[in-house]
């Protein structure tokens, strides 16, 4: 371990060996009651070594104190070596993650192309409802796949995303809302700091009875919209590669394929050795 910092539970922070860095996941942590921690890999050559010395050393650091814990890892879908040293570490397949982009100078227009079912930015009063479609709207994320995570576990992380997204974490929270039943589904728009400024779509879905009617349409656009507004060039979004109603919503929308991985999860009861 070449650096360890300790939080107030004495749970390491982050700690680093070789090219692995694992990084603490505090929302996570919090909502699983145990340590979650995203493994950072270094690029391919690496992950090619991955398999000796420094991921083993690496997870023989984590859990020291015998504590259960969660480890994720995202890499790239053609990365094989480094997906075998992390299935050779006791790690599990989850999921295939496709990341898309739009380029802002190729959308058309700043008016809304068809119907809006009642668009617009999300405030106080629709919290309450719009937690409700997030904590029952999900059912592809990482969590909800991985078998060993209570599905209450999984509605949760996303009532608390869209929670944060509300309190600021999302630079803007748009709704779509029935005039009879209220609000419906949400986007959440978050600022993407890097070389360029983007927009990451970072949160969508539609309550189930709403399906099918355009308002998941209405909603992406509303991110567009949002994006073009703060002058950025890019829009990204994420979403598993079995998910059709959202691959299909984000292509029909100008939206093209830009990256894929593999997710891939490892639970530890007990510290290896
Ligand atoms: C993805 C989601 C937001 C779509 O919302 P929606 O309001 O049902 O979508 P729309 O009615 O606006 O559909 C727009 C387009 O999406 C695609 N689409 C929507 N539902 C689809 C389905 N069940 N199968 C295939 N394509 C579908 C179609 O291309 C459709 O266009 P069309 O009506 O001209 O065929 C909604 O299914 C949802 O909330 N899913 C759960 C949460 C989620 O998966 N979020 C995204 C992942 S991060």
């Amino acid at each position: 371990m070449t650096s360890a910092e300790r939080n107030a539970g004495g749970i390491p922070r982050d700690f680093s060996r070789g090219g692995a860095t694992l990084v603490l996941d505090s929302f996570l942590s919090d909502i699983m009651g145990k340590p979650a921690y995203d493994l950072k890999l270094a690029p391919t050559e690496a992950t090619a070594t991955a398999a000796d010395a420094p991921l083993e050393a690496l997870l023989a650091n984590f859990g020291v104190d015998g504590t259960p814990a969660l480890v994720s890892c995202r890499l790239r879908a053609d990365d094989v070596n480094g997906i075998q040293a992390l299935e050779e570490s006791g790690f599990r397949m989850i999921e295939c993650y496709l990341d898309f982009e739009i380029n802002m100078k190729a959308t058309a227009s700043d008016e809304p192309d068809g119907p809006t079912h009642g668009l617009r930015l999300a405030g106080a009063a629709d919290r309450s409802a719009l937690k409700a479609i997030a904590s029952s709207g999900f059912t592809s994320s990482r969590l909800h796949l991985d078998p060993a995570i209570p599905k209450a576990q999984a509605d949760e992380s996303r009532r608390r995303w869209l929670a944060n997204s509300l309190d600021g974490r999302a630079e803007a929270v748009y709704c779509t809302v029935d005039p009879e039943r209220g609000p419906s589904g949400f986007v959440a728009c978050r600022r993407l700091d890097g070389a360029e400024p983007g927009g990451r779509l970072d949160l969508i879905a539609v309550a189930p009875h709403a399906r099918g009617y355009g308002h998941g349409r209405a909603l992406i656009g509303a991110f567009v919209r949002h994006c073009r507004r703060a002058d950025y060039r890019y829009g990204r979004v994420g979403t598993q590669a079995h998910n059709l109603p959202a691959i299909r919503l984000y292509e029909s929308l100008g939206f093209r394929l830009d990256a894929a991985f593999m997710t891939l999860h490892l639970h530890r009861s007990e510290r290896r050795r």
